[in-house]
């Protein structure tokens, strides 16, 4: 029997001009496809121009958006820390969805002065209340020993294994997930 392969979008939580996430969203995402398990895509908030929930805008972005989440079984939150949090721009796409989340899970990578960890505790939270399953292994990387002059992202090699076991545990839940939704 052939299975079809589980699709996880590689989500980066920043869109603001001259943010580091793409390098750090397509590195997660050449590591991912050498392994050639799943499908892995790299999802940029900059391409829906949500509203803020509950303001009018454009409905399309809404809907653009909750087709995407659709699609997908499974997802890797690039997450960068502003004031010990997730972006703004994050929390709102979480907000414009719901049950297009539920029953699916997610891996964390997460970077900042102390590796994004704060950040990344705070989306943990909000993960549980979307039905997220969030897998523990963690990669979180230093905006002083990771990125050279705080731009450009040269990640240490240690960091690796902890990548390969995020995925590993991403796509196991994933997979488990898809059969109860
Ligand atoms: C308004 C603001 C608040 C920030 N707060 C934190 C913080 O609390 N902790 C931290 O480690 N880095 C903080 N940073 C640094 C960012 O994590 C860093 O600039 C990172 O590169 C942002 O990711 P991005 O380039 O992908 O947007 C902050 C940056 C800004 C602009």
């Amino acid at each position: 029997m052939t299975m079809e392969k589980l699709s996880i979008g590689i989500i980066l939580g920043s869109t603001r001009p001259g943010r580091v996430s793409p390098q750090v969203g397509n590195w997660v995402k050449e590591v991912a496809d050498q392994r050639g398990d799943a499908h892995y895509e790299v999802v940029d908030l900059v391409d829906f121009k949500l509203p803020f929930v509950g303001e009018e805008g454009d409905q399309e972005q809404i809907h653009a958006w909750s087709a995407k989440l659709a699609s997908l079984d499974g997802f890797v939150f690039i997450v960068q820390e502003y004031n010990h949090s997730i972006t703004g721009v994050l929390k709102n796409a979480l907000d414009s969805a719901r049950g297009e989340w539920n029953n699916k899970a997610a891996g964390i990578v997460s970077y900042g002065s102390t590796g994004g960890a704060r950040a990344a505790e705070h989306l943990r939270g909000i993960l549980g209340e979307l039905h997220i399953a969030d897998v523990r292994d963690h990669p979180t990387f230093s905006i002083f020993t990771d990125f050279e002059n705080f731009n450009t992202f040269k990640p240490a090699k240690l960091h690796l294994e902890v990548v390969q076991s995020m995925l590993d545990q991403t796509v196991a839940w994933s997979g488990a997930l898809k059969t109860v939704r």
